[in-house]
């Protein structure tokens, strides 16, 4: 073994041959370059029982299995050649090296590391004895395609995440080699990867939920040996699309098998040996690609699954099928089965309830009276998760139905209350939300401890605060016991709120009346209590505050209390021109395409107008303006900015919004200086991204409608005094469920924050609103605007340059957050977090960016863990109830 290879007179030799190659250069045929002939010889010296023609006396790109290019080795492909011996740590100076196949070999001893081997594509190593992996194997391996390691009996390792930075990763196969730890989530995002075989490790952990979208074909994740396996939900292999092979047997996998309709090339299925519950779905039985499919062994219910006969089914062993052969179940088995989906089917039901007949065994939570009528449900205290099922009001004989200490969330289904018989309605100690169905007098209801049960839901984490009338001395601080008594007495006291209410409403209103010496329009929204001398505050009163306390504490308002009837918010040019001292260039907050908007007080309350540019109204503008209002007084959140009112008289169109004293993101992170203010905290950042956020979700999906912002940037995301963050600006919004009409005609968007399908194709989704939103997450970890004239023109956009700085998290970290950031380590790890969010919601393809409610589930945690001791989150803040 040579140490000292750099020895003076050694040196003398290869340079002398180096001026000689260089002389007569030529490509191909050329002998091994020194540095490469060294190291080749090297590895020769290492390896035992290796071909005659590798004698280390003779130039390596002669050997058997070595090719060179331009005298550098480029493939060595020793495959099955009974090669014993070790591999050298030279290896790694074959810097031109692309295919390393040695596969199917003796060769043991540790691996040595291949880092920085930039040219490496193919790495096959399988059917060895290395002994062991280092981390840093795959570092910098830019070109990697395919890497086969199965079948070594290596020291216990981990999946480096260095492998995240192999982008054009085709396959990866390494079962059989004893890897620990978890799925790497980046696996679901390298958008070359095919093949994933990890099966036979030692690994634990769930599916990531980046699989969800990825582009892999074949997923070998079965036998796994750890105690535990894998484990949870297989629901996210129903959006991985591309999928051929899904071989998941010998696992620990819980809850229903996914509908696999989205599948379209789905050939072969294997979850036998797992804890799989539920009913086989039809998306899979009718499956037009399946070959082969393994279904034994788990407890999956419901009829018998058909296959069709050129499929090779292995289904009957060890399942709990309610029938033996194809066929439907008993009417009441699958009226159960239901029950069991509101659960997510969970385990102890489907091991209990065997058989098609729930009356004659012993079947869990489930009591007939003697002509088999199911008389009692009683899942008390089983951790349940999941939604109480409407298909119970099928149970016409039901007299109690008890749910109490489980995790159930949803409402409670408004169709329980037709049940003829049902006298007990016990979910004490979930997590319900919605309103209470109006049950008869005879029904007993126990409802203690639901936090969010009888409040509008959708507030996006708000809960109510004051205590339900009828509450006793209850730690649950709404919804509480209602017997039929004081049920009856809370629905009193509503009452009166109601019709004081409305006395204090038409009390307003007159006065208002007299005040405008014309008879009021019918009016759609409650007054806020201001006295009656201020009579425009009529309309301009701030939405939802004392609606919101009176909500809570009639504990069952209905919903609709927060639609507003748009005609309600038409406010007089008179007051709106004194308010913004007659649009006064001084008032003047910002301009845009759009127009001006000014700032203004209307008896006392601060206000935004915004006026409209007039050639963007006219008769034709007319229906997109009222849409816009109608939308408006749609969404209501208390992380969007509210619109108070309007005017309209066909020349002049006003839009009145909530003041937002903190101005907007866009000043806070770029000219901070300007605005004399200190730049955002790290903190500061992560909670306006959650605000913003949850505001963004509720547009997609909490409201009762589905709308798209379109234009997120930060110049429309407003800040009050507590840097808190509402979205505005809704102007470009977009009505998801109505088709026909065409909201705005405009160009919409602002370039920069445009998702790329959008730019080019103009079809819009809600995916549009979570590419901006990743493209703010950028700006707010880096500080830089999303374009910026002083970066060299390819690097115009921050989003190319922030997907390749972050594949290297130690240089992102040092290089790429904002300088007038401070970060401890804590803080380094959640900026971190919000990078790979931003990466995620900025991808390429639509379909590979996550929800809105997935950033809101990301970034919650992150804000808590950063939540100082006097949050004022939830806390007497009544705007919270929205
Ligand atoms: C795992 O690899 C070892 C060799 O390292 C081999 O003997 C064994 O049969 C393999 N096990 C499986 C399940 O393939
Ligand atoms: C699996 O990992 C656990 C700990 O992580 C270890 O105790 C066990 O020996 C490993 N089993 C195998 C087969 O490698
Ligand atoms: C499915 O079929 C393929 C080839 O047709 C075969 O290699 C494989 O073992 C089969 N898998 C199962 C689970 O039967
Ligand atoms: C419950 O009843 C409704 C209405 O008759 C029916 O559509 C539904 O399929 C039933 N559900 C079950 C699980 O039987
Ligand atoms: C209820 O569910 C939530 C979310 O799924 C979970 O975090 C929580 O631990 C569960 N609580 C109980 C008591 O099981
Ligand atoms: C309760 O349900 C809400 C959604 O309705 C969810 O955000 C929250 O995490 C749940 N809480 C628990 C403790 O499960």
């Amino acid at each position: 073994m040579k140490k000292k290879k750099c020895s003076s007179p050694l040196l003398l030799l290869p340079l002398l041959l180096l001026f000689f190659f260089s002389l007569f250069p030529s490509p191909t045929l050329s002998a091994a370059s020194d540095g490469d002939r060294v190291a080749m010889v090297d590895i020769a010296e290492k390896l035992t029982n290796l071909p005659s023609s590798w004698t280390t006396d003779s130039d390596p790109c002669q050997w058997a299995g070595v090719n060179c290019r331009s005298g550098r080795i480029a493939t060595i492909n020793l495959a099955l050649k009974g090669v014993a011996g070790t591999l050298s740590s030279s290896i790694s100076k074959l810097s031109s090296l692309t295919n390393l196949q040695l596969q199917q070999n003796q060769i043991s001893g540790p691996l040595p590391s291949l880092a920085k081997l930039s040219e490496l594509e193919i790495i096959t190593l399988d059917g060895n004895a290395f002994s062991s992996i280092p981390n840093d194997f795959f570092s910098g391996l830019s070109a990697l395609q395919s890497v086969s390691l199965d079948d070594n009996p290596l020291a216990p390792w981990v999946i480096p995440a260095d492998l995240a930075d192999s982008i054009n990763l085709v396959r990866f196969s390494a079962s059989n080699t004893s890897i620990n730890g978890e799925i790497p989530e980046f696996f679901g995002t390298l958008g070359s990867l095919q093949s994933l075989r990890i099966s036979y490790n030692n690994m634990t952990g769930g599916l990531p939920d980046l699989f969800r979208g990825s582009s892999i074909q074949n997923l070998w994740l079965n036998n796994q040996q750890s105690p535990t396996k894998f484990s949870g939900s297989i629901d996210v292999i129903g959006s991985m699309t591309q999928l051929s092979l899904v071989w998941l047997q010998s696992n620990s996998f819980t809850g229903p098998i996914p509908d696999l309709s989205k599948l379209s090339s789905l050939a072969s299925f294997n979850v036998r040996d797992n804890s799989l519950t539920g009913l086989v779905p039809p998306s899979l039985t009718s499956c037009p690609t399946l070959k082969n499919v393994s279904l034994s062994n788990n407890q999956l219910q419901g009829p018998y699954p058909k296959f069709a006969a050129r499929v090779d089914a292995d289904i009957d062993k060890g399942n709990n099928f309610c029938n033996s052969a194809p066929g439907s179940c008993n009417a009441k088995v699958t009226m159960l089965l239901a029950v069991a989906e509101g659960f997510e089917y969970p385990l102890n039901l489907a091991n209990s309830w065997m058989g098609n007949d729930p009356c004659g065994g012993n079947w869990f939570g489930v009591n007939c009276d003697n002509q088999n009528n199911i008389i009692v449900l009683n899942f008390a205290n089983q951790h349940f998760e999941g939604i109480i099922s409407p298909d119970i009001a099928n149970f016409t004989s039901l007299t109690k139905l008890i749910l109490s200490n489980n995790n159930l969330s949803g409402p409670i289904p408004d169709s329980l209350k037709g049940l003829p018989n049902l006298q007990l309605l016990d979910v004490t100690n979930n997590n319900l939300s919605g309103i209470v169905p109006d049950f008869p007098n005879h029904v007993t209801l126990k409802l203690k401890g639901n936090h969010l049960l009888g409040s509008s839901s959708g507030s996006g984490g708000g809960s109510s605060s004051s205590s339900s009338p009828s509450d006793g001395p209850s730690e649950s601080p709404s919804a509480g016991d209602q017997p039929t008594g004081s049920k009856s007495s809370g629905a009193l006291i509503a009452g009166i709120l109601v019709a004081v209410l409305i006395l204090i409403a038409c009390f307003l209103a007159f006065f208002y009346s007299l005040y405008r010496k014309k008879h009021a329009q019918r009016f759609g929204r409650v007054p806020t209590g201001s006295p009656p001398n201020e009579p425009e505050s009529i309309k301009t009163g701030v939405m939802g505050t004392e609606m919101g306390v009176l909500n809570s504490q009639s504990g069952t308002g209905s919903a609709n209390t927060y639609m507003v009837d748009p005609q309600g918010m038409h406010m007089s040019i008179r007051s709106l021109r004194r308010a913004t001292n007659n649009f006064n260039e001084e008032n003047i907050l910002g301009r845009g395409g759009f127009g001006v908007v000014y700032k203004g007080e209307l008896n006392g309350t601060l206000i935004a107008v915004k006026r409209s540019r007039v050639d963007l109204t006219g008769t034709k503008g007319n229906d997109e303006f009222k849409a816009e209002i109608d939308v408006l007084s749609k969404v209501r959140h208390r992380h969007l900015v509210a619109l108070l009112g309007y005017y309209d008289d066909g020349n002049e169109r006003l839009l009145v919004y909530e003041y937002m004293p903190g101005g907007t993101l866009e000043q806070h992170l770029f000219d901070y200086n300007k605005i004399r203010c200190s730049p955002l905290t790290w903190k500061q950042r992560l909670t306006i991204a959650l605000d913003m956020a949850r505001g963004v979700e509720y547009l997609h999906s909490l409201a009762q409608e589905s709308f798209i912002h379109r234009d997120l940037k930060p110049s429309n995301i407003l800040l009050d005094n507590d840097m808190r963050a509402k979205v505005s600006d809704f102007g470009l919004v977009k009505h998801c469920i109505d088709k026909q009409k065409s909201m705005m005609t405009r160009l919409a968007g602002t370039f920069g924050y445009l998702a790329p399908e959008y730019a080019s194709t103009g079809r819009v989704t809600t995916k549009v609103d979570v590419y901006a939103f990743g493209v703010i997450l950028m700006e707010l970890i880096t500080g830089q605007k999303v374009l910026d004239d002083r970066r060299p023109d390819d690097d115009s956009s921050l989003v190319p340059i922030f997907h390749r700085n972050i594949l290297n998290k130690d240089e992102f970290l040092k290089s790429c957050p904002d300088p007038n950031l401070e970060l401890d380590e804590k803080a380094c790890r959640s900026l971190m977090e919000v990078a790979e969010l931003a990466r995620y919601c900025t991808a390429r393809e639509p379909s590979h960016r996550p929800d809105m409610s997935y950033a809101v589930n990301k970034l919650a945690p992150l804000v808590v863990t950063w939540k100082p001791t006097a949050g004022n989150e939830g806390r007497g803040d009544v705007s919270s109830l929205f």
